[in-house]
């Protein structure tokens, strides 16, 4: 009985969490409803294979990529818990080529909802985290949104989360003041808070990154991966450790919990593409999540939540997390546009280079 006093549950805390800024109770009614929504994926992620879930389906969304099963279900899942409040103008996913109409039987609200319903999805077969991520933009106006309404700076994000469907199901937000984790209580259904005030620590000896696709980056990358790998005899002058989940909301929970830095840059194994991840339903809101958390999120050479995106499915470089690290990629980026650049590989690092820290010091 003593558990269930004082703690706070998810509608509590946005309803009293709110109450100070503009945004009225339609934005804490929508992230009620995105938490349903979390809770109905959550279940089928659990049930797995005893409910069916696991596998493809005999169709691509419109990057191209095999959908899973799950997939399709949590897209689904999404717009039915979103679309009839009154709350919503219109929502866009990964999953549909074009943004979703709310049904004439259902008013329009104030927000635009977008999202990856289900992100990590390479590993859903394989019971590793998965997640959702999403992102609030605001509409105004009464009139139905057109494509360009969606695409908003992340800057103009009015909130942003995600879930994470590991052991636990966490669901993490912001609505602009600061960032804030809650662990569903299967036994009761609600979110309770659990990790208030998330802060990623400014420094961190832990980067993850597809290290497959090196040949492929850019010169400051290069140097960035090579400086960390050489650990303590290298520039950096300790040992760093590397991480790679293939799922974008298991890495940003742990640089939440506990630092690092988290890597997709730009490279040039598909010169179409300027990225692997999304900007509108990936970037921005993991973004948003850690600069709120005082954390910092780049493409190496701009801050992500002031690109102006050009097209819904947009891919973007992404580099965020610890201050300290985003820090000093940037600069690499900037040594490298102005032809400043020293890869690591330079015989500028021999034993007496001045790049090595004793002599810099
Ligand atoms: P999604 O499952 O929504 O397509 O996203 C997968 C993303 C991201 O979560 C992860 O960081 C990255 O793709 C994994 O990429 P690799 O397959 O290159 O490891
Ligand atoms: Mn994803
Ligand atoms: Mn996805």
């Amino acid at each position: 009985m003593e558990l269930l006093h004082g703690r706070t549950t998810l509608s509590k805390f946005l309803i009293e969490h709110l109450r100070e800024t503009q945004e009225s109770n339609d934005l804490a009614a929508l992230l009620v409803d995105v938490a349903a929504a979390i809770k109905a994926i959550s279940a089928m992620a659990a049930k797995g294979a005893l409910g069916g879930y696991l596998g493809e389906v005999d169709s691509h969304n419109v990057q191209g990529e095999v959908q899973k099963k799950l997939d399709v279900i949590t897209n689904e899942t999404i717009l039915r818990h979103c679309e009839w409040g009154g709350l919503v103008a219109g929502m866009a996913s990964e999953e549909m080529d074009e943004p979703f109409e709310i049904p004439a039987e259902y008013s329009r609200g104030r927000y635009l909802l977008v999202f990856d319903p289900l992100d990590g999805s390479s590993n859903v077969d394989l019971n590793v985290s998965v997640g959702t991520i999403f992102s609030v933009l605001r509409h105004d106006g009464d009139e139905r949104p057109a494509f360009g309404d969606y695409l908003k700076r992340g800057r103009e994000q009015v909130a942003a989360g995600y879930a994470i469907y590991g052991p636990s199901t966490l669901l993490v937000i912001t609505v602009g003041r600061g960032t804030h984790g809650f662990t569903l209580d299967r036994e009761i259904g609600n979110f309770i808070l659990t990790h208030p005030n998330l802060r990623v620590p400014e420094e961190t000896s832990e980067f993850a990154i597809n290290a497959s696709n090196q040949r492929f980056w850019e010169p400051p990358m290069q140097r960035y991966v090579d400086e960390c790998k050489a650990g303590r005899t290298g520039p950096r002058a300790r040992d760093f450790n590397m991480r790679w989940i293939a799922s974008m909301v298991a890495e940003v929970h742990r640089i939440l919990i506990r630092g690092g830095v988290f890597m997709y840059p730009r490279d040039t194994k598909d010169p179409k593409k300027a990225g692997r991840l999304r900007l509108m339903y990936e970037a921005n809101p993991m973004a948003m999540l850690v600069e709120q958390a005082g954390g910092l999120a780049s493409t190496g050479r701009e801050r992500l939540l002031e690109h102006s995106p050009q097209t819904l499915h947009e891919r973007i470089a992404v580099i965020l997390g610890s201050r300290r690290e985003v820090e000093l990629i940037e600069q690499y980026h900037r040594d490298h546009d102005c032809g400043d650049d020293v890869p690591f590989s330079s015989p500028l690092f021999n034993e007496r280079s001045l790049f090595r820290p004793e002599a810099r010091a």
